[in-house]
C-alpha cells in the first residue's frame, strides 16, 4: 500500500511544501527543485517570471508539485521582442544546419525520455507507458525535422515568356506561438517546434497552466541545445502563464502564426482574433470521433482498440473513441467482449507499471464528466457499466472516474449527447443496419477529427475512404481512431479546425511563400500578351 502511505504524506504536507518522494524522485531526475522555492517559468534565453503563480497540482493524489512564476505582461513583450531578435539571427541559419540542432535535440531528449514521461505521468495523470510514448512522439517529430531541413523545396515553374522562369521559394515565417493543451504537454509542442525550427522560426510556446512542470523540463532541454551551439535561447521562447497571457499573444501583431490546440469554443475566439490581424492560425480543435464495427470485422482485434481508444488516456485524447456504431448482427458480442475488458481496468497511480487508468487531469473535469453521466440517466440511456467516481481511498484523492459504456435512447446524432466532445471516458454507441448509414451518422456531427472503420470488406474500405465516407481528417481501417503516427499530417475537418501539425505537408504552414519570376533575357514581355507601348 506504497500508494496509500504516499498520499497521506503529500495531504499531511500540503501546507509545509515537502514534496512526497514519489514526486521528488521525477522531478529530481530531471534537475527540477524539489524545494518549496517558487521556479521561473518564463524563458527568453534567462529563466525569469514576475507574473501570477501558477501551482501545478498532482491529479492523482491532489499534492500540489510546483509553484510557478508565470509572465508578467512586460515579460512577455520582452519575450518577443528577444524573438523577434534571435528570428533575424536564426532565419539566415541553412536549413541543413538548422536541421543538426533538431538532431541534437532529439538526442537530447531521447536520453531523458524516461524521465520525461514519468513527469508526464506525475504532472498530467496518463499512464507511465502513454508518457513515454508521448516524448517518443517528440524524439520521432525531430527525426522527420531533421529530414525535412534537406528537404522544404520550393519549386521551378514553366513561365510561358522567353528567357523567364518563376520560382516559389519557402522562407522563415517568424514567430510562431505555440499554445498547447494539458492533454499532451510534450508532443503537440514538440510537433510544432521541430518543424518550426528547421522551418527557421523563432518559437514561442505557452502551454497549459496546469502542466507548467513539463514545459520547464523541455524547455531546459532544448534550451541546452541551443546555448551550446551559441545560438539565442529566444529561439524557442516559453512563456507559462493565464488566459490574460494568452491571450496578449493571439492579439499580438508581432506573431506571424498561432498554432492552437484546445476547446472549440476557445479556438473559435482565436480563429477571429488572428484572422482579424490577417495572421496564420493552425487550429487543432474537438474530436468527437466514432469507430464503426461491421459484421466481418475481426472482433479479436477491434474489441481490444475500441477499449484502448475509449479508456486509454482516461479518454482525454482528442483522438478518443467517443462513439461506438455496431452492426446489429455483432452488436450483443461486442458489447459483451468490450464490458469483459472494461472489467478488467486496473484505476491507479499512472506511474505504477501495471496502471491501465490514471485520474482525469483536474478537478473541473469530473464535472465534466459527471455531467455527461447525468444527462445520460436524465435521457433513460442504458449505462452498461461505469457512471461513477472512484470514492474509496487512495483514489478518493485523485480524479478518478469509472469509464463507461452507454446506450443513448436517442439515436439522432445531432443530439447533444452525440454532438458534443467531453474530455472524460464516456462511450457512446448504437446499432445501424448498413453501413450507409453508420457513416451519415459519423459524418453528422460537428467535429472531424478522428474515424475507424473495422471491416474485411474492400467494398466497405472504398465507401469509407472514399467521396461518400468519413469527412474526418483521420480515417482509419482496422486501426482505432487513437494514437496516430508523426509522418502524416495530424488534425482534423469541420469544428476541429482544419488544421494540419507533424507530418505530411504540414511543414508548409511554417513557411512564407513567395513566387519569384526571374527574366533572364533583354527583353520585358507582359503576360497574357498584353501590350502597353508607350
Ligand atoms: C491530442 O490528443 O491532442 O493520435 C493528440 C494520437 C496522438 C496525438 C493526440 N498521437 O492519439
Amino acid at each position: 500500500m506504497l500508494f496509500t502511505r504516499i498520499t497521506r504524506l503529500a495531504l499531511n504536507t500540503r501546507s509545509t511544501r515537502q514534496l512526497s518522494s514519489r514526486a521528488s524522485t521525477v522531478l529530481s531526475a530531471l534537475d527540477i527543485p524539489t524545494t518549496p522555492t517558487e521556479l521561473p517559468g518564463v524563458y527568453d534565453g534567462q529563466w525569469k517570471g514576475s507574473g501570477d503563480v501558477l501551482e501545478s497540482i498532482c491529479p492523482t493524489t491532489g499534492e500540489v508539485l510546483a509553484r510557478v512564476k508565470s509572465a508578467s505582461p512586460e515579460e512577455l513583450s520582452v519575450a518577443l521582442e528577444k524573438a523577434r531578435e534571435a528570428y533575424k539571427e536564426f532565419r539566415l541559419i541553412p536549413a541543413p544546419r538548422r536541421g543538426e540542432l533538431v538532431r541534437q535535440l532529439r538526442e537530447a531528449l531521447a536520453a531523458k525520455r524516461d524521465e520525461l514521461g514519468a513527469l508526464v505521468s506525475l504532472e498530467m495523470g496518463k499512464i507511465k507507458t502513454e508518457g513515454v510514448g508521448e516524448v517518443q512522439e517528440f524524439v520521432d517529430i525531430c527525426d522527420y525535422a531533421v529530414g525535412l531541413s534537406r528537404m522544404m523545396n520550393g519549386r521551378v515553374v514553366s513561365s510561358e515568356r522567353p528567357g523567364h522562369t518563376i520560382l516559389e521559394v519557402p522562407n522563415p515565417l517568424g514567430i510562431v506561438a505555440v499554445l498547447s493543451a494539458f492533454n499532451f504537454p510534450v508532443a503537440v509542442y514538440g510537433w510544432n517546434l521541430s518543424i518550426s525550427m528547421a522551418a527557421g522560426n523563432a518559437t514561442i510556446w505557452k502551454p497549459s497552466p496546469s502542466t507548467p512542470l513539463c514545459s520547464i523540463a523541455v524547455t531546459k532541454i532544448v534550451a541546452s541545445v541551443l546555448e551550446k551551439n551559441g545560438l539565442p535561447g529566444a529561439i524557442a521562447g516559453l512563456v507559462t502563464g493565464g488566459k490574460d497571457i494568452g491571450e496578449a499573444l493571439v492579439e499580438d501583431r508581432d506573431v506571424e502564426m498561432v498554432s492552437f490546440t484546445g476547446s472549440e469554443a476557445v479556438g473559435r475566439k482565436v480563429g477571429k482574433v488572428v484572422q482579424s490581424r490577417f495572421g496564420k492560425t493552425l487550429l487543432e480543435l474537438g474530436g468527437n470521433n466514432a469507430s464503426i464495427i461491421m459484421p466481418d470485422a475481426d472482433l479479436s482485434l477491434a474489441v481490444p482498440a475500441v477499449f484502448f481508444g475509449s479508456v486509454g488516456t482516461a479518454g482525454q485524447r482528442c483522438t478518443s473513441t467517443r462513439r461506438l456504431y455496431l452492426h446489429r448482427s455483432i452488436a450483443p458480442e461486442f458489447l459483451s467482449r468490450l464490458q469483459g475488458l472494461y472489467g478488467t481496468i486496473r484505476a491507479g497511480d499512472p506511474l505504477a507499471t501495471d496502471t491501465l487508468l490514471g485520474p482525469l487531469h483536474t478537478r473541473g473535469a469530473l464535472g465534466i464528466y459527471s455531467s455527461a453521466i447525468d444527462q445520460l440517466k436524465a435521457a433513460d440511456a442504458e449505462i452498461l457499466t461505469g457512471g461513477s467516481r472512484y470514492d474509496e481511498a487512495p483514489l478518493d484523492q485523485g480524479n478518478f472516474v469509472r469509464p463507461t459504456i452507454a446506450i443513448p435512447k436517442t439515436l439522432d446524432p445531432t443530439h447533444e449527447m452525440w454532438a458534443t466532445e467531453r474530455f472524460a471516458p464516456v462511450l457512446y454507441a448504437a446499432e445501424f443496419d448498413e453501413l450507409e448509414q453508420a457513416i451519415e451518422w459519423n459524418n453528422a456531427v460537428p467535429q472531424g477529427l478522428s474515424s475507424s472503420l473495422w471491416t474485411r470488406d474492400l467494398r466497405n474500405v472504398g465507401k469509407w475512404i472514399g467521396p461518400a465516407g468519413s469527412d474526418a481528417g483521420i480515417v482509419n481501417v482496422n486501426v482505432g481512431t487513437s494514437g496516430a503516427e508523426i509522418g502524416a499530417a495530424f488534425g482534423g475537418n469541420k469544428s476541429t479546425g482544419w488544421g494540419r501539425e507533424s507530418g505530411g505537408d504540414a511543414w508548409k504552414q511554417y513557411v512564407r511563400w513567395s513566387a519569384c519570376t526571374l527574366n533572364f533575357s533583354d527583353e520585358a514581355p507582359l503576360a497574357q500578351g498584353v501590350s502597353f507601348d508607350a
